[in-house]
């Protein structure tokens, strides 16, 4: 029977879970492709750490500069995370003739004209189900399956550790803080978790997800984004009195000007589907003409999820699927760019807005005029007194109407210098 060689680079908790299948479950590759696949080596900067599995002796390694030339090895796995040297290792691979599976969505997102012109250039494939979503299949189905539609709209939870942190956060059992090193500890956050919360994860991966669904040339630079550390406990009590769940969202929504794309904690209603997807769960909803709406779910971080992608792009790779799929799809290819990019400030859409306020005649008159004057409708409002009317400030709760981002933003501004509102006004996304 025929061997193929494979070379993995990053032996952390995702390189151990693809270990693990590749040597436990050898057999389920072999019956797949009918190659038998052997994991030669395993190369990280540290190998003396113990992993939770057993290697055959020879196969961890520290010198990277050995695999490049090696001719035996056909596939690279390229698990290290970060920019460089994973960048350059992955260049390494592709001009050595290897094909690479990677699940590294910052990479993808910020380098993939270059990779993925260079695999071109060298008639070699990368393949990334990984970086997204972890064991969602969503990018296969947004390149194969979903191809006969012209997509919609693509809403997505695509971090787990920010879904994790909120879902803890919303039981009201566990503070931020606690959940954030929990989701450390469960293997879900990023090495720097500030990139799940603050939403650099989710861009990258919107980015990568707006390319492969619209064909957006799109920079995860260029994307608003806001993360979930101004929520606070209240937000999650007022969201469920208004009948909403919070989430951070991901969103690629085709309108009359363009493409809207956006990543910001959302108030999603509590009969869409997204509003019930739970811990470290993602979760994306895809809307096409023909197909209408499609929504996925599943472990989109942690070991054996993500491993189960990668494994899937190996046996994808060694069948030749993932270069008939690579060939197609012109990825990164800014002249293949088919949709135009919104500015922020013409996205519309609903809000919420949480102020703290001195409870006195006429504040309410205040807020709703300077909304009033740049054409923004207030849908509801909360206020409860509080419990101590002399020392505490007033919570206001407004919810709009759709209205165009740029009016909003700056009616915020303008509310912000208001003398009767205290501090930063919250602002949040509302969608049915
Ligand atoms: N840190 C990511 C998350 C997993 O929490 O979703 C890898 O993309």
């Amino acid at each position: 029977m025929d061997k193929i060689k494979v070379v993995l680079f990053g032996f952390g908790t995702i390189g151990t879970g693809v270990a693990k299948i590749l040597f436990n479950h050898a057999d389920r590759i072999t019956q797949a492709t009918g190659k038998t696949v052997e994991l030669i080596k395993i190369c990280d900067k540290d190998i003396t750490t113990r992993r939770d599995i057993e290697l055959p002796s020879g196969v961890l390694c520290s010198d990277a500069e050995s695999i490049f030339g090696d001719p035996e090895i056909t596939i690279g796995i390229e698990l290290m995370g970060g920019l460089e040297p994973a960048r350059t290792f992955v260049l390494r691979l592709l001009e050595n003739g290897k094909d690479v599976v990677t699940a590294n969505k910052a990479l993808i997102a910020q380098h993939g004209n270059e990779l993925f012109n260079t695999a071109q250039k060298f008639n070699r494939t990368i393949a990334f189900e990984a970086a997204v979503c972890g064991g969602i299949p969503i990018l296969s189905a947004l390149s194969t399956a979903l191809q006969a539609n012209t997509l919609q709209s693509i809403n997505a939870i695509v971090n787990g550790t920010s879904n994790y942190i909120l879902s803890q956060m919303e039981s009201g059992k566990t503070s931020y803080r606690d959940a954030v090193s929990q989701a450390q500890k469960l293997g879900y956050a990023e090495a720097n978790p500030a990139m799940d919360v603050d939403g650099t994860d989710a861009v990258q991966k919107l980015a990568i997800l707006a390319q492969l669904g619209f064909g957006a040339n799109v920079s995860w630079k260029n994307i608003p984004r806001l993360g979930i550390e101004s929520i606070e406990s209240i937000d999650f009590r007022y969201a469920k009195e208004l009948g909403y769940r919070i989430k951070l969202l991901a969103v690629a929504e085709r309108s009359s000007g363009g493409l809207e794309l956006h990543v910001s904690p959302t108030l999603v209603k509590g009969d869409n589907p997204l509003a019930r997807v739970r811990d470290a769960f993602n979760a994306v909803r895809v809307v096409g003409d023909s197909v209408g709406s499609v929504f996925f779910q599943g472990l989109g971080a942690g070991q054996l999820p993500t491993a189960s992608a990668i494994v899937g792009d190996v046996i994808d790779t060694i069948l030749g699927r993932t270069a008939i799929t690579f060939r197609t799809l012109h990825l990164w290819d800014s002249a293949k760019t088919s949709v135009a990019i919104k500015s922020p400030n013409e996205f519309f859409g609903k809000s919420y807005l949480r102020f703290s306020v001195q409870d006195q005649p006429g504040v309410m008159h205040e807020i709703s005029g300077v909304l009033g004057n740049r054409g923004i409708s207030i849908a509801s409002m909360i206020q409860h007194e509080p419990e101590n009317k002399t020392t505490e400030p007033a919570v206001l709760i407004l919810t709009t109407h759709e209205a165009r981002e740029g009016d909003l933003l700056e009616a915020i501004i303008q509310l912000q210098q208001l003398p009767a509102v205290l501090g930063k006004v919250v602002r949040l996304r509302v969608q049915n």
